[in-house]
């Protein structure tokens, strides 16, 4: 049973126990109800207690019923709700670790609340891109007032229980065990009648329309192509505006409305995606994690002090090495200018600097970093640079040490052949600025040992990345497939569009920075670099020039002031520049291509399909593990709009046939040679099947 009925002396209690959060799934519902029922037929009941096993009251209803017969199936959460308020006998929710969701409205349906200190509080329904359907939009306002209900249901954000201590949401504080503590209070209450109800409570506030206006104004503003924020503050009108049935009914058509969405099902997406990407299938959970309470970077250059600061921000000492003096001390002093810019912006306190710092030390000599548990490479790109470093590590580091590389092309298995102990080597793929992106690629080598890759998992958790495992290969999940949207980026131009186009109509699309934007950003050599490399290595893989002629031209980026845009000093406003679209032209006019005008969607399509291609092909290869994986990479990485889900997911919505259909016709362009179709792709569009 999900939901367990006891009963001590005169109080019933009913504990909710359906790990890992106490979800409002199907059973436990008819759990509740049945509790509920059995605790009125029993003369000897004076009260009854609502109590969540485990981690938390409850987390809110179970999501992966969304969408399924059985979220819908009676008694549904406001059914329950219902039985639970019109219970002749007191209930009382008994609050330790989590309320949310559902689970706080079941709260808010109970006659009394008591809680501990230290409980996260909250409607978060907002952040799956729905809104709370089961009255926390008309019982939170009536309980904690208009202003503060409304934030929090709009917002989704926890508040701790102590903060809420003193508002008519608690009834009591239980400073000792909260089983002893509400079992005191229940035969307190349990003679009190009439029985208090949430519902009956009235909304009083000066001008509340007018709040609501200015509210609504406020959300429009930051809720971007999300429906939920906007729809939230229509609920909480309902509540003002209407009697409390009327304004419940309000809620559920909104909440059937919005869980409907493509932009519910995409946050839905990414809310599982991100928990299953910790999921290896040959890594059992209980694999015993090797200890991580101090680090080493190797290399103070753009990567290596972003690597540092995420350590020092976990409150993990870690010590940063480097060759030359001059480059410590540089890497170190940009290292103190981000921690006192955050500080600047209020993000940081002067205590939290000097802890933070205090935990990051140079070095130029590798006997004082042999002690670490991890050690992070981020020296040169280049192959034997790799290698002098990792032989050297081999010598240094503790046996048991984890040693990681930041590359972003090589070959891991290379590097940990370097090593006498491939087995402790792995990739640990940051994204620049490596304290600021939520992503982590995990490399996982031929050779990584299981409780490596384990607590490298854990680790990114520690320090608040997205860890993602990749498979080694050329560029991994990430840049592997950047690569086919950056080729097709080149051909558009060849074809008829100019950068401004193409990176608008992307950006329409919903990406934070289309690609020409975003190669100036981070500098148009790094492909000009790779592409040589590529030109020798794999003659056969086709590439505009264009951006080629753009880079003997010096113009790299932001960072030269010029490259597919014009930058002006202190200014990171692209403008687009004639003697860059002048190229553009005469060079298509010396491969004969005539310009043609080309449309938006012919942009978005040729640039996400040649995402999802190339992704199918690293599903296929398992170079991804799941298609999840591939969307939460480019979710957390590259910009993907969250409302759409990531590629994979989008593909899906898309309809794998169609997706399929337009990357054929664009095969019969002028290069079919980069439309090939991954066979994965084929395979289950001619199944009607998705990735996802
Ligand atoms: N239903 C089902 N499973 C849930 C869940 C839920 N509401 N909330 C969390 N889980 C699962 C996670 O998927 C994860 O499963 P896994 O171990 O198999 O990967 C497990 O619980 C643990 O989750 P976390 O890793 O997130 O654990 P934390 O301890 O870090 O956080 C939490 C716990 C704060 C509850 C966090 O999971 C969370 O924020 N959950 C979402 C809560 C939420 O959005 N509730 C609203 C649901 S919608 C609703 O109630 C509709 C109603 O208004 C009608
Ligand atoms: P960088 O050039 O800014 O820094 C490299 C640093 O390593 C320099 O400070 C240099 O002095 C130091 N170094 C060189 N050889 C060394 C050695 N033998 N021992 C100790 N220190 C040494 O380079 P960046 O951009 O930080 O890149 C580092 C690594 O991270 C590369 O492998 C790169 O591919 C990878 N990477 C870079 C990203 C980026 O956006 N810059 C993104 C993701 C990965």
């Amino acid at each position: 049973m999900t939901a367990t009925y006891r009963e001590q002396g005169d109080i019933a209690v009913i504990t909710l126990n359906n790990p890992p959060v106490n979800g409002l799934g199907y059973d436990t519902r008819k759990g509740i109800v049945e509790g509920i029922l059995q605790a009125n037929e029993n003369a000897a009941i004076r009260a009854i207690i609502l109590a969540g096993e485990g981690k938390g009251f409850s987390g809110g209803a179970d999501i992966r019923e969304f969408n399924t017969p059985k979220a819908l199936q009676e008694p549904w959460l406001q059914t329950v709700i219902q039985i639970v308020e019109n219970s002749g006998k007191p209930v009382i929710a008994a609050i330790h670790g989590v309320a949310m969701g559902g689970g706080l409205e079941l709260a808010l349906g109970c006659h009394y609340r008591v809680a501990v200190a230290g409980a996260q509080i909250a409607l978060p329904e907002v952040k799956l891109g729905i809104l709370p359907g089961a009255g926390g939009t008309q019982r939170l306002p009536r309980i904690l007032g208009l202003e503060t209900a409304l934030n929090m249901i709009v917002s989704g954000n926890p508040v701790m229980s102590e903060k809420l201590a003193g508002t008519k949401l608690f009834d009591h504080m239980i400073t000792g065990e909260l089983m002893a503590g509400a079992m005191d209070f229940a035969r307190k209450v349990a003679d009190v009648r009439p029985l208090p109800k949430v519902r009956d409570i009235s909304i009083t506030y000066p001008n509340a329309d007018g709040y609501l206006q200015f509210a609504r104004n406020t959300v429009r503003t930051v809720a971007g192509p999300f429906p939920a924020p906007l729809k939230c503050v229509d609920a909480v009108a309902a509540a003002v505006n209407k009697k409390f049935d009327d304004g419940l009914k309000v809620e559920r058509d909104l909440f059937l409305e919005l869980v409907q969405t493509s932009e519910s099902k995409a946050l839905r997406h990414a809310f599982f995606g991100e928990r299953a990407a910790s999921k290896i299938p040959d890594v059992p959970a209980d694999t015993p994690l090797r200890t991580i309470r101090s680090a080493a970077v190797i290399g103070a250059g753009t990567m290596g002090g972003g690597i540092a600061m995420n350590f020092a921000n976990a409150g993990i000492p870690v010590k940063v090495l480097e060759v030359k003096q001059e480059a410590l001390d540089k890497g170190m002093n940009i290292l103190r200018k981000n921690y006192e810019n955050s500080m600047k912006k209020g993000k940081l306190t002067q205590e939290q600097l000097e802890k933070r710092l205090s935990l990051i030390s140079g070095t130029m000599s590798y006997d004082d970093i042999g002690q670490a548990d991890i050690v992070i490479e981020a020296v040169f790109e280049d192959m034997s640079v790799k290698e002098v470093v990792f032989k050297k590590l081999d010598e240094v580091m503790k046996p048991g040490a984890i040693l990681a590389s930041n590359t972003s092309t090589l070959d891991i298995d290379k590097i940990a052949a370097f090593t006498k102990r491939p087995q402790d080597v792995i990739g640990t793929h940051f994204f620049s600025p490596a304290n600021v992106m939520k992503l982590l690629e995990i490399v996982r080598g031929e050779k990584t040992a299981k409780d490596v890759l384990a607590t490298t998992m854990a680790l990114a958790k520690t320090i608040r990345k997205t860890g993602v495992v990749s498979g080694v290969c050329d560029g991994f999940i990430g840049n592997r497939m950047v690569e086919q949207y950056i080729r097709q980026a080149g051909f558009l131009l060849e074809e008829g569009c100019l950068p401004e186009q193409v990176d608008k109509a992307i950006e329409k699309f919903g990406f934070a920075m289309g690609p020409f934007r975003m190669s100036d950003l981070a500098g148009n050599d790094i492909g000009w670099y790779i592409r040589k490399r590529r030109y020798v290595e794999k003659p056969e893989v086709t590439y505009s020039k264009v951006a080629d002629l753009l880079c003997e031209k010096g113009r790299f980026g932001q960072k030269t002031s010029a490259g597919w845009y014009d930058y002006k000093p202190n200014d990171r406003k692209a403008y687009p520049s004639d003697e860059v679209n002048q190229m553009i032209i005469a060079h298509s006019k010396d491969l004969g291509i005539e310009h043609r005008k080309i449309s938006d969607q012919e942009i978005i399509e040729r640039l996400v399909y040649a995402l999802v291609n190339e992704g199918a092909l690293i599903l296929e290869e398992g170079i991804a593990m799941k298609a999840s994986d591939i969307d939460m990479v480019y979710l957390t990485g590259y910009g993907f709009p969250l409302f759409r889900g990531g590629p994979m997911f989008y593909a899906d919505t898309i309809g794998l046939s169609n997706v399929l259909m337009a990357i054929n016709r664009y095969g019969k362009g002028r290069h079919p040679e980069a439309w090939v179709p991954a066979p994965l792709l084929v395979k289950l569009a001619a199944e009607s099947q998705a990735f996802n």
